[in-house]
């Protein structure tokens, strides 16, 4: 695992925008697993500058995202299928087609769980995922339990999280209770991961995602186990990780 500390968002945003550049640089049919929430937005808005400026080509880019509330449509605008042509798709030259995000109108969610399984699958599995951190140490919205849930799966959001998503909501009654989530075993099972962490608010989940022990209590924990990691996250939120295990 790699961990990189930074001095900020703005900091955060740039250097995972250069790792992922590179990656579709590197393979310009790279399969990217993306995130949303606050966390990835900096990174979006640098590589569509960057794309903007001819630097980068999306054209051959897939992407499949990690989740989507259930019962909202792709024109809700708080859907994440919203938040990803608003904040990132709508910004390059990425083709909508190549975008799979689950279907949160889905009327047979198991049918729509064995649909996404199936998608990445053909893809070829996911080259990079990127992935945010929740509050309480939930990675997609796979959330704290007693065990690992492995492939996309229906989710009952803790309230934690929907206390902490309601930020984008009207109020916290608006927050969909229910989100189609890709699982443990599809996230592990991305070539290479990048984690992106920022501020104080999430320093006690960093740190038990790093250095604590691996349990479904903090799904994160499960990344220490994969051979590939790259953690790109700012001062305030490693502030409890201790530096001997930092690279800079
Ligand atoms: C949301 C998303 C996660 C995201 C996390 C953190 O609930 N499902 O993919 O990483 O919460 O969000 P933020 O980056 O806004 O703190």
């Amino acid at each position: 695992m790699r961990i990189y500390k930074v001095k900020d968002y703005n900091e955060m945003s740039r250097k995972a925008a250069n790792i992922i550049s590179a990656q579709v640089i590197l393979k310009p049919d790279t399969v990217l697993g993306l995130a949303t929430g606050s966390s990835p937005i900096g990174i979006y808005k640098q590589l569509a500058a960057w794309y903007q400026k001819g630097d980068l080509d999306f054209s051959e880019v897939r992407s499949v995202n990690l989740d989507e509330y259930q019962g909202l449509s792709p024109e809700n605008n708080q859907s994440y299928a919203y938040f990803m042509r608003h904040n990132f798709f709508d910004a390059i030259n990425i083709k909508k087609e190549n975008t799979y995000i689950p279907n949160g109108l889905a009327e047979d969610t198991a049918a729509e769980c064995t649909r996404y399984n199936a998608i990445i699958r053909n893809l070829g599995g996911i080259d990079l995922q990127l992935l945010g951190l929740g509050g309480n140490g939930h990675i997609g919205f796979n959330e704290p339990g007693d065990c690992f849930e492995k492939e996309t799966h229906l989710v009952k959001l803790s309230d934690n999280t929907i206390t902490a998503n309601s930020r984008f909501f009207d109020s916290a009654e608006d927050v969909p209770k229910y989100a189609i989530s890709t699982g443990i075993k599809n996230i592990m099972q991305a070539k290479s991961i990048l984690l992106i962490v920022s501020g104080p608010a999430k320093a006690k989940a960093l740190y038990k995602a790093l250095c604590g022990p691996i349990t479904p209590a903090v799904p994160a924990s499960i990344l220490q186990l994969h051979n590939n990691v790259t953690v790109v996250a700012d001062e305030e939120a490693l502030e409890l990780v201790p530096d001997s295990i930092i690279f800079y």
